[in-house]
């Protein structure tokens, strides 16, 4: 017996999981003061042995990250027209209906724990606990994308994260497999801009990035991007003043959040989306499907249609923030998705991972769970805990079709989308690759302390890079802008004169001092 029959309970007694009063958490049982200590001593065993679980895999991607609920406000419309005439989807329709969201923003590279202030693309994904079920909009802060193609994702991640051996992150390794993959460049030219340093999580846009389809009634579908554009305006870090915030608080961006909303500054962003006819639009120089591009504003506006705040702090870090879980695939009645290749690889991803990282039943957790019914005939697995049963149902009956009270199928109330496809299966990028044209636009629109930025930064970078890289980034720079592979190369050049005295580049043949690996930083 481990529990003291003479305690006396108030409403504030310490108890373990399993409803035990706690009258001692100071001491082992012993064999008298000086031990030895007894194996039979519950309390203890479950305390320490729950404490040895704490940790659950963190994201293979996005482990650090921030979070907050609140709502989101549809305008019921786009431009002058119902928004019922592009989606059917019930979040957008009756002005001013507000859904619940919980929204997570992350860094991508390093693990739980690291740096806010590190060059990298921010995730912005928000849960929407909508009237039909949970619709995930998971996206990041930057309108584009490294890659076009998903079967290139576990590449590019194993690139940008840290060496397999020295598990140091290496700026080699990131341009290796950028300057060999140059659909990159328009992503890498963000990157190294201040854009890739955002100042904090409220003060930057998200965007969907990649090419959804909206359905209405009649079942005709458009192509649609979302974009977010921050209430509180748009702050840029350059490298010196990331460093500087570095030196003094790895968590300034998390902090920056959870003060701001429990000061009850309400951060508020409003929704966007760019709306493009259903087809291939042989017009475009780029392809509607190719995330590497951003839809042009002037060809296509982007259209308000409802704003999100948020003014709720997580009340326990784990339960929500850890464990929430997002996927492209989860999307309501009236949302769809296009044939974007990078979209259709990541919505397998997403669900796969999470079973592994919480577990199977980890859509019953209240973070994950819609806060609508559920019924389902799924049942077992690891931690779960109630049967998704629906009011009335013979609970004996786990199986569809039955004569016998199970759960029968939903009636189909608007026309369903069938959008006919047919083609040869192949192993094929798509056409009109146009790498570096955007890549240009966007340099010609950045202000001149953001061109200085940028140079500077792919500089520093990549003049301790292989000269092959360095040549191949050139090559790319100066295809999307003279000025801009003017300045990259003279840049270079004069770093390389430099650095040969003081700081000889890494071997071609890969043999790198470990010294030189530290010195690099992405
Ligand atoms: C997180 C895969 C591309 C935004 C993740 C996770 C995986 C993943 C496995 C961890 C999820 C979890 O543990 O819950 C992929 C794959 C991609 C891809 C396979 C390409 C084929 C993208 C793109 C974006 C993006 C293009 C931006 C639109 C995010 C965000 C998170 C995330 C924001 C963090 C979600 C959270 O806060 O929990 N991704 N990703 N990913 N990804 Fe992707």
């Amino acid at each position: 017996m481990t529990h003291n029959d003479n305690h006396i309970e108030e409403e504030d007694t310490l108890t373990n999981r399993q409803g035990h009063p706690i009258t001692n958490n100071q001491n082992l049982r012993t064999v008298g003061n000086r031990g030895p200590a007894t194996l039979e001593n519950y309390d203890f065993l479950e305390k320490m042995s729950h404490f040895d679980r704490e940790r659950t895999p963190e994201r293979v991607v996005h482990a650090r990250g921030a979070g907050a609920h609140g709502y989101f406000e549809t305008y019921g419309t786009v431009g002058n027209d119902p928004v019922s005439k592009f989606t059917r989807a019930k979040v957008f329709q009756d002005k001013g209906k507000q859904t619940p969201v919980f929204v997570r923003f992350s860094t991508v590279i390093h693990g739980n724990h690291s740096p806010e202030t590190l060059r990298d693309p921010r995730g912005f994904a928000v849960k929407f606990y909508t009237e039909d079920g949970n619709w995930d909009l998971v996206g990041n802060n930057i309108k584009i994308f490294f890659i076009r193609d998903a079967m290139k994702f576990p590449d590019m991640i194993h690139a940008f994260k840290p060496d397999p051996i020295t598990n140091i992150q290496d700026v080699e390794r990131f341009f290796d497999f950028c300057a060999s993959s140059p659909e990159s460049f328009h992503m890498v030219t963000f990157i190294y801009s201040p854009w890739g340093i955002p100042a904090n999580y409220r003060m930057m846009q998200g965007s969907g990035v990649n090419t959804y389809k909206w359905v209405n009634s009649d079942g005709e579908a458009v192509l649609i991007k979302y974009h977010w554009e921050p209430k509180q305006g748009i702050k840029n870090l350059t490298q010196q003043e990331a460093e500087e915030i570095q030196a003094k608080n790895f968590n300034h961006a998390t902090q920056d959040l959870y003060d701001a909303i429990a000061n009850g500054d309400y951060p508020e962003w409003e929704l966007n989306v760019q709306i493009m006819s259903d087809g291939e639009h042989p017009e475009l120089d780029f392809d509607p499907l190719d995330d590497t591009k951003l839809w042009p504003e002037d060809q296509f506006p982007w259209h308000p249609v409802g704003k999100m705040v948020l003014n709720k702090n997580p009340e326990d870090f784990f339960a929500e923030v850890e464990q929430v879980s997002f996927g492209t695939g989860v999307l309501v009645d009236g949302l769809d998705f296009s044939d974007d290749k990078m979209l259709q690889g990541r919505t397998f991803s997403y669900s796969d991972t999470q079973r592994h990282r919480v577990g199977a039943n980890y859509l019953q957790l209240p973070i994950n769970a819609p806060k609508k019914r559920v019924a389902t005939n799924q049942n077992g697995g690891q931690m779960l805990y109630k049967r998704d049963l629906a009011p009335g149902q013979n609970p004996h009956i786990n199986y569809e079709p039955s004569m016998l009270g199970g759960l029968h199928e939903a009636k189909q109330n608007a026309k369903e989308y069938t959008p006919f496809i047919e083609g040869n299966l192949v192993h094929e990028s798509i056409d009109r690759q146009s790498n570096t044209k955007q890549a240009g636009e966007t340099y010609r629109n950045f202000e001149d302390w953001e061109k200085d930025e940028l140079l500077e930064n792919l500089i520093g970078d990549l003049s301790s890079c292989d000269e092959k890289i360095q040549k191949a980034m050139i090559a790319l720079a100066e295809e999307a802008d003279e000025d801009y592979g003017r300045r990259l190369k003279e840049g270079l050049q004069n770093a390389n004169k430099h650095s040969s005295t003081q700081r000889p580049l890494a071997n071609n043949d890969g043999d790198k001092a470990p010294e030189d690996a530290i010195e690099k930083g992405h």
